[in-house]
């Protein structure tokens, strides 16, 4: 799994794609979405038959016997002259790779789909395509079988060029012409289809020149929150082009009343800093669910979390956390960072700390934050912050950081927003420069003992945050926003 957001992404090992010399899993599925890709935007009758290993070669046999299975078996559907849609929406996103841009897409292609079950003229039918991630096999095996079964039947749609509106679900980067090795958006450059539209957001001040630029070959650009919209075009993005669609969260999958929590002594967790009484029975537990970057303000949580709690206080902090760009190790991290630090351990020995050290299926998610009795972020800057707003849909008092993308849905009323200390600058990687919040040591470790202390008030934030997700966030508000837009889009085409 991985839990967070994925602006970033993982640039693939360059490596050539052989058709007789599969190096890895991820190059041969991507093959296969590849060929059949290629084969349903150029050719009308695609075979992928010849293009298929034995699958007694795979060591994952369930991905590769979906596709296949699918591929073999199931023969397209006919589809009747007087029927046929006119348009084709092709939404191409790294809907393999777990990210953030990852399940947002699922859940609008979810909406999309629901959409056209329910007309008796659809005016579109939906293609997909994997594009601007890797691939991650975990992942797609812990998707819902119907899900991965929607995937393959949407992947199967044909497309003509002319009658496509394309979505671009990544970042600028991947774009046409992309970046790094991955399947180009639009993937035969522009000018081609009846419309193209690009669907991204970012996590710091504002966008550089070169996203900017991309931005503005789109006919449009959806952004999640006021925030993008405003960072968007002070960078020089074209106002007119501009859209907000906030993000979906699943609340029927996150619903605090049909699960029962994880027990967090069973996920591998490690205990790897302080000292802890795993039997007493009120132990107050901190979650934070993150990718290991200095963005994600670990530093701050853990100087916050040291400096406020010992283990004399019936605390533990777990943290869920995933490798980007760096190893695994994420237990050696802490302790080394609070030995180059200037905290001092307490008299009563360190506040216990933990790694969760399993892959966390995401069917399992969603017991992990009911196994939790706050959630706590002190990002620098989200685009969307994924885990936040999954832990508010959870009924979770969060504390986090009161800047960027969750000031869409961030109130007193519904969560405890971490006032910061200024902004600081970006020190290194392709957006030094730039500007994110700096949140505050001091402020936070209040507001984690606060949170402890007033229980009733925590609770009622938290039952409060549910609420306004329904209100504002469901897959079905979102997907009718997401309707809505294309309507209009279509209505003005010709
Ligand atoms: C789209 O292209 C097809 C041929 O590929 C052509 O028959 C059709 O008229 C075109 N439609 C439009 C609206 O240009
Ligand atoms: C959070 O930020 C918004 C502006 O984005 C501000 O209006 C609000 O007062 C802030 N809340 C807190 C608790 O600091």
């Amino acid at each position: 799994m991985d839990p967070d957001e994925n602006q970033e992404p993982q640039i693939p090992k360059p490596s050539r794609i052989h058709i007789s010399s599969f190096l890895s899993i991820f190059n041969f599925s991507i093959l296969i979405l590849f060929i059949a890709i290629s084969f349903s935007i150029i050719a009308k009758t695609p075979s992928f038959r010849n293009y298929l290993p034995k699958p007694t070669i795979s060591p994952y046999p369930n991905l590769f016997q979906n596709l296949l299975n699918f591929l073999r078996f199931t023969p397209m559907a006919k589809q009747n002259e007087f029927t046929e849609p006119p348009y084709c929406v092709l939404w191409m996103a790294p809907f393999l790779s777990g990210g953030g841009y990852s399940s947002e897409a699922w859940s609008y292609i979810s909406a999309l789909n629901n959409y056209i079950k329910k007309q008796m003229n659809p005016v579109f039918k939906l293609s997909i395509e994997h594009h601007g991630d890797q691939e991650n096999v975990e992942f797609w095996e812990g998707l819902p079988l119907e899900m991965r079964n929607l995937a393959i039947q949407f992947h199967q749609t044909e497309c003509r060029l002319n009658s496509t509106i394309v979505i671009c679900h990544s970042e600028p980067g991947a774009w046409y012409p992309p970046l790094f090795q991955t399947l180009p958006c639009p993937p035969t450059g522009y000018g081609k289809y009846k419309i193209v539209i690009g669907r991204t957001m970012f996590e710091t001040d504002r966008v550089n020149v070169e996203h900017v630029r991309r931005c503005n070959r789109m006919d449009q650009v959806w952004v999640p929150t006021d925030f993008h919209v405003d960072t968007f075009i002070q960078s020089g993005f074209d106002p007119m082009k501009v859209r907000k669609i906030v993000q979906p969260v699943d609340l029927e999958f996150f619903d605090p009343s049909k699960v029962k929590p994880l027990d967090l002594a069973s996920v591998g967790s490690s205990l790897v800093l302080g000292s802890d009484n795993l039997n007493s029975k009120n132990r107050f537990v901190f979650l934070s669910i993150f990718k290991w970057e200095y963005r994600k303000g670990w530093d701050v949580l853990l100087r916050s979390y040291l400096k406020e709690f010992s283990a004399a206080d019936n605390v533990a902090l777990y943290m869920l956390t995933n490798a980007y760009h760096s190893d695994r190790d994420f237990g050696n991290k802490i302790v080394e960072y609070v030995k180059d630090s200037d905290l001092e351990e307490p008299v009563n020995v360190w506040a216990p700390i933990y790694v969760v050290g399993d892959h966390i299926a995401q069917v399992d998610l969603p017991r992990l934050y009911m196994a939790a009795n706050a959630f706590v972020l002190p990002s620098r800057g989200e685009g969307w912050g994924r885990p936040i707003v999954e832990a508010m849909a959870m009924s979770l008092p969060v504390i986090t950081t009161n800047w960027s993308g969750p000031t869409e849905y961030l109130t007193d009323e519904n969560s405890y927003p971490l006032s910061f200390e200024g902004m600081s600058e970006v020190k290194e990687g392709p957006f030094k420069g730039h500007l994110w919040a700096e949140p505050s040591v001091d402020k936070l470790q209040l507001l984690m003992r606060h949170v402890m202390s007033d229980p009733d008030e925590a609770k009622h934030k938290g039952l409060q945050a549910r609420v306004d997700m329904m209100r504002r966030f469901s897959p079905e508000i979102v997907g009718e926003d997401i309707i809505n837009l294309l309507q209009l889009i279509l209505e003005n085409l010709d």
